[in-house]
């Protein structure tokens, strides 16, 4: 079934980049008087249908917010669920993927999470390392913050080694170094779930990026939202401190 959106939108002017800051899979479930795991395992039919969809009408970029460096927090059932469920993904959706041509990326220190995902997520990284199709980046135990901490101590290294030096430091050399140093910043930027804030997510990509929040808690995310996502991008006029 072809959406309303979907018949409006510009196909040659689709975002390059869109991400994706997957909200509200705890209150879906809580309004539905079930646990919360069960909201993220419907956020991950949410998330299949999202890349599929991405996929379908050639969006070059799509990163999705998977796991925070704040993610932490939550209580430990809830942290291993969540592992669980990335493997699980990735072991059921990898042949797909990569039938599809699709491109696994992570951002993020993934190195820290439990073996069984490290291994998954290298094996899928391997597998599609050469696909030339849509790009899926995933963020994974990501925090802004420290991801341009890192980069600060990259820098301050190559500045005392003398490969650097204070006046060489550029906006380019910080982009290079950040997790999506080989893909442009985000052109939209969606949230489900209501909340109108960033939560640490891509903070030096998205100074331009259009943003979109809906209501929508992302297991109910389908690709009418996402079509009016687009279209609502369509409409605006990107002027990047310049004039029309
Ligand atoms: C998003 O849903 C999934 C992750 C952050 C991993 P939440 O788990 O944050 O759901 P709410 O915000 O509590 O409803
Ligand atoms: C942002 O959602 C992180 C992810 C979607 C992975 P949160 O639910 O963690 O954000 P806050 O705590 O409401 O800001
Ligand atoms: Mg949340």
């Amino acid at each position: 079934m072809v959406s309303k959106y979907e018949e409006m939108i510009d196909i040659k002017k689709l975002p390059r980049h869109i991400a994706v800051i997957m909200d509200g899979n705890g209150r879906w479930a809580s309004q539905k008087l079930m646990p919360r795991t069960m909201g993220h395992k419907a956020g991950m039919q949410a998330l299949k249908r999202t890349v599929e969809a991405c996929a379908e009408i050639k969006i070059p970029i799509l990163s999705v917010y998977a796991f925070s460096t704040e993610n932490w927090k939550r209580p430990a059932e809830e942290v291993n669920y969540l592992m669980q469920l990335l493997v699980e993904y990735i072991e059921k959706e990898i042949n797909e993927l990569h039938k599809n041509n699709i491109k696994i990326k992570i951002t993020g220190d993934y190195s820290t999470l439990p073996r069984v995902c490290i291994s998954s997520i290298n094996n899928a990284i391997e597998k599609t390392g050469n696909n030339t199709g849509m790009i899926f980046n995933i963020a994974l135990n990501y925090g802004s913050r420290k991801e341009i901490l890192r980069v600060v101590q990259q820098i301050a290294a190559q500045v005392k080694s003398g490969k650097a030096s204070p006046d060489t430091i550029d906006e380019n050399l910080i982009n290079s170094l950040l997790y999506t140093g080989d893909i442009p910043d985000p052109d939209l930027l969606i949230r489900t779930a209501g909340e109108m804030r960033l939560s640490n997510f891509m903070l030096w990509q998205i100074a331009y990026t259009e943003l979109f929040f809906t209501q929508c808690m992302w297991p109910d995310f389908n690709r009418e939202v996402l079509m009016n996502a687009i279209w609502s991008y369509q409409q605006r006029e990107r002027r990047f401190g310049g004039l029309k």
